[in-house]
C-alpha cells in the first residue's frame, strides 16, 4: 500500500469544492467518512482497530510478545480547521499506515506492539478545546466539562457523540490505555518554514510554545443604524475592533503571537448596531511570562475600550497548553537513527499545538516534521511535496523499526 494510493483515497473527504479547503469537523459526516477510511485501511494491513472511551481510534499491530505493554505508537488526527489544508494531521495518519506497510513488506517482526492512533477534535474547530481527545485521555480536562462543550449551533459534545452512535458517558481518563503506551511519535507537516532553507526534508521537534485561547464577550445594545445617534450607542463592535489592533501591538511588543481569527456579531443585521460581539483570542509565546504579558495587555485594553463605549466585557480562558519539551532521550535516539540512514534532520521548536504535546506530560513523546516549502498552514495553500512525504514515511518506518525492534 503506497503513500500515494492512501493519499488519493483520503483526499476527497470533507473537501469544500469552492475553496479547496477541508471542513473535517469532529462527529460530522466528513469525520465519519475519514474514520471509516482509516478503519478500512488499517484492516487491510491486518491491524485491529478499536475506538477508545474518548472517541480516539487505535489500530494495533500485534506483537510477538503477548499484551501491549510498552507499545510504540504513532499517528495524528483527521479533523481540520475551517478550510484547512490537506496535510495537517492527515499526513501523520497516512504516513503511519504507509510506514507500517513498509515495515510489513520488509518482513519486520516487532518485539514491542506497534499502534496507530487517530485523535479526535485536535483542532478544537468544533468544540473549541484543541487536542480534546488526548486531553480527555490524559485527564487534562474534566469529562463533565467536555460533555458540556458546545459548537456554534449549541450542539453539545455529548449530543454530537450520541448522534454519531458513541457513548459520551464513558468519556474520561484512560489510565489502562496510557499504561500500554511506551512511546508516542507523531509525524506532522511542518507549520512554518524552517526546513526549506536548511535543505532538509524531515525535522525533529524540540518543543512547543505555551499557548491558549480566550473568549471575549462584548455586550452592548442593539439599535437602529439609521436613527441611533453616535453618542447614544453602546456598540460592542468598537471595543472589539480596537482590541484586534491591541492584540497585534501586544504580541509585537512581547515577541509573541496573538490572533483574533474568529468573531461572531449578533444579531448580525447590516442595518443595525450589534447587541453583542464574541471574539476568540489565540495567543502563543516562547515562554509563559511573555504569553501572560501579552494576554494581560490585550485584556486590559479590551476592558478600557469597553468601558469607554458603555459595553460590558467578560473574558474567559477556554484552553491552555503549558510549554512542552519533548523527551530528550527519545529525540536523541531518533536523531541517531535518521543520521545513521544519512538523513540529517534539524531540531525545531514550534508554536503549533499537537496531541503529542499533551501526551508528553505522561509518556515519552517525539515528533517528526515534513518540509512545507511555503510554510503556510491552516489554509488550503498548505503543501508538502510527494518526495518529501515519502521521505517522511521512510523516516517514520526507520524510527518504528528501531523502537519496536528492541524490547
Ligand atoms: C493546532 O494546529 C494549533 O496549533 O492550533
Ligand atoms: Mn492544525
Ligand atoms: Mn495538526
Amino acid at each position: 500500500m503506497t503513500f500515494a494510493a492512501l493519499w488519493r483515497e483520503l483526499e476527497p473527504f470533507g473537501r469544500d469544492q469552492g475553496t479547496g479547503g477541508y471542513r473535517r469537523y469532529s462527529w460530522t459526516p466528513a469525520d465519519t467518512e475519514c474514520r471509516a477510511w482509516f478503519t478500512r485501511q488499517a484492516g487491510n494491513l491486518g491491524l485491529t482497530v478499536e475506538q477508545d472511551r474518548n472517541g480516539n481510534l487505535w489500530a494495533w499491530w500485534n506483537p510477538k510478545a503477548a499484551g501491549r505493554a510498552d507499545a510504540v505508537v504513532t499517528g495524528s488526527h483527521l479533523d481540520s480547521v475551517p478550510d484547512g489544508g490537506g496535510y495537517d494531521g492527515a499526513l501523520g495518519v497516512v504516513s503511519a499506515l504507509a510506514a507500517v506497510a513498509e515495515l510489513k513488506a520488509g518482513n519486520f517482526n516487532p518485539e514491542r506492539a506497534v499502534g496507530i492512533a487517530v485523535f479526535t477534535e485536535e483542532e478544537g474547530a468544533r468544540f473549541r478545546v484543541p487536542c480534546l481527545g488526548s486531553r480527555l485521555m490524559t485527564g487534562a480536562i474534566e469529562p463533565e466539562a467536555a460533555r458540556a462543550l458546545s459548537d456554534d449551533n449549541g450542539v453539545t459534545l455529548a449530543a454530537a457523540m450520541t448522534a454519531a452512535g458513541c457513548d459520551a458517558s464513558l468519556l474520561g481518563p484512560d489510565e489502562d490505555l496510557l499504561a500500554q503506551v511506551g512511546a508516542f511519535v507523531e509525524l506532522h507537516v511542518e507549520q512554518g518554514r524552517a526546513l526549506a532553507p536548511l535543505d532538509a526534508a524531515v525535522g525533529i521537534a524540540k518543543g512547543i510554545w505555551p499557548h491558549g485561547r480566550w473568549r471575549l464577550d462584548f455586550t452592548g445594545r442593539a439599535d437602529h443604524a439609521g436613527t441611533a445617534r453616535l453618542a447614544d450607542r453602546k456598540d460592542p463592535m468598537l471595543p472589539y475592533a480596537r482590541t484586534v489592533l491591541a492584540a497585534r501591538r501586544a504580541a509585537a511588543d512581547s515577541g509573541a503571537l496573538a490572533t483574533i481569527g474568529k468573531v461572531i456579531a449578533e444579531p448580525g443585521g447590516a442595518n443595525g448596531v450589534s447587541s453583542a460581539v464574541t471574539a476568540w483570542l489565540d495567543a502563543r509565546a516562547p515562554d509563559e511570562a511573555r504569553l501572560e504579558k501579552t494576554v494581560t495587555a490585550v485584556r486590559s485594553a479590551a476592558m478600557r475600550y469597553s468601558a469607554e463605549c458603555g459595553v460590558t466585557l467578560t473574558v474567559r480562558q477556554e484552553s491552555y497548553t503549558p510549554p512542552v519539551h519533548f523527551d530528550q532521550g527519545l529525540r536523541d535516539r531518533i536523531e541517531g537513527v535518521l543520521a545513521a540512514a544519512g538523513m540529517d534532520a534539524p531540531v525545531l521548536s514550534t508554536g503549533a499545538g499537537h496531541d503529542a504535546g499533551v501526551l508528553a506530560a505522561r509518556i515519552p513523546t517525539a515528533m517528526l516534521f515534513v518540509r512545507n516549502p511555503t510554510g503556510v498552514s491552516h489554509s488550503p495553500a498548505e503543501h508538502a511535496g510527494e518526495t518529501d512525504c515519502e521521505a517522511g514515511v521512510h523516516a517514520l518506518a526507520l524510527v518504528l523499526e528501531d523502537l519496536a525492534g528492541r524490547p
